[in-house]
Parts: structure tokens; C-alpha cells; sequence
């Protein structure tokens, strides 16, 4: 099924294909800070496949999204970027909107995920879309640096 936002960039959302595979990883390589194989981004696919979409440029992937169903009434953000060069440009807006449609249309009631305490970046695009830090999870990552825990209502 393909989605089409309205945004500063002309592109459209739809559901990740495994065909996608090799740009979503250089997207994940260049913009997070932890380091994710193919099989696990395979895996997480598998976890709730209808939440993994893509924002494509006449068929480049330049943005994705992926969740899971943390409870039967909580959904979880695990990765989400948007490559360098198509930032600030409403890719990340339509993802996160798409994402919290779906989280409505699953009944799900909440959603929460994960932000190094250092990513401003991302820190201050979740506060302008409600999320709350609810936690500080010291040592969080592979490198030992800290993670907040950030949370809003669907
Ligand atoms: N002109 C000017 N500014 C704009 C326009 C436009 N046409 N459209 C949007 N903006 C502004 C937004 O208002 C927003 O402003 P803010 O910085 O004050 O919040 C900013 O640009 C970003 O909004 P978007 O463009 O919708 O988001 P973007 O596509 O830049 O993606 C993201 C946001 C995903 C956080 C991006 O910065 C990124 O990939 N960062 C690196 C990876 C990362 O940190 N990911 C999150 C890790 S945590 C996790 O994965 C659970």
C-alpha cells in the first residue's frame, strides 16, 4: 500500500520490502550511532512489518521507521532516521505522523523509545511531537552512554 504526504520534498511513504535492505543500512551505518547488521534490521522487520515503512524519492529510500508492539497497548520506536542530506525537509514529520496513524489504527495507547541523552537533534523533534523524557537510563548503550527514555499518548 502506498501513502502519499504532502511535504516540502515530493515523496511517498510505503512498507518497507526486503528489496529495501541495502539503502535502509546505509542510512542506519551513516545517521545512528549504534551499529546494526543486515539480519537484525531483517529481524526487527519481522517484529511488526506494517510499522516499518520507508519514505522514498522516486524509489530512493531516504528516511525509514521501524517499531514494535513493546505491550498489547504500548508501541516502541526502535530505529528511526533519515539520511544527511534530506533532513529538515518534513521526511522525518511524515514517518513519525504515518507511524502514530498506525499506533491509532492498532489501538495501541502509547508510545515510548529510546534517544541518546547527547542526540539534541532528535531530543527537541520528539518534544514538538508531545514526547516526554520519563526516564534516564545510565550506561544504555554499547559505549556506555546514557539513554532517555521518552513517552507520549497515541
Ligand atoms: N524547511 C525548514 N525546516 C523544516 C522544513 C522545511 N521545509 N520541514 C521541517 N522542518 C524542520 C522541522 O520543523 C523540524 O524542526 P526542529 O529541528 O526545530 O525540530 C526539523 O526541520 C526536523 O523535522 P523533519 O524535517 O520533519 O525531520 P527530519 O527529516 O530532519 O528527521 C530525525 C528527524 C529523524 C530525528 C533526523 O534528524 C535524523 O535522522 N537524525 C539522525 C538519526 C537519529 O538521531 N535518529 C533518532 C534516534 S532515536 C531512535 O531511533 C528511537
Amino acid at each position: 500500500m502506498v501513502y502519499m504526504a504532502i511535504n516540502a520534498v515530493a515523496g511517498s511513504i510505503r512498507e518497507f520490502s526486503p528489496k529495501d535492505i541495502d539503502q535502509v543500512y546505509r542510512i542506519a551505518q551513516e545517521s545512528l550511532t549504534e551499529f546494526y547488521t543486515q539480519s537484525l534490521i531483517m529481524d526487527l522487520h519481522r517484529e511488526w512489518p506494517e510499522s516499518f515503512m520507508v519514505y522514498t524519492i522516486t524509489d530512493t529510500v531516504v528516511g525509514f521507521i521501524v517499531g514494535s508492539k513493546y505491550s498489547r497497548t504500548e508501541a516502541r520506536i526502535l530505529l528511526f532516521a533519515v539520511d544527511e542530506r534530506f533532513r529538515k525537509m518534513g521526511v522525518g514529520s511524515a514517518l513519525m505522523d504515518r507511524f502514530l496513524q498506525l499506533c491509532r489504527e492498532e489501538n495501541m495507547l502509547s508510545v515510548r523509545l529510546e534517544v541518546r541523552t547527547d542526540n539534541d537533534e532528535a531530543i527537541r523533534f520528539y518534544k514538538k511531537y508531545g514526547f516526554v523524557i520519563t526516564a534516564l537510563l545510565p550506561g544504555y548503550y554499547s559505549d556506555s552512554s546514557n539513554a532517555y527514555t521518552m513517552w507520549r499518548i497515541v
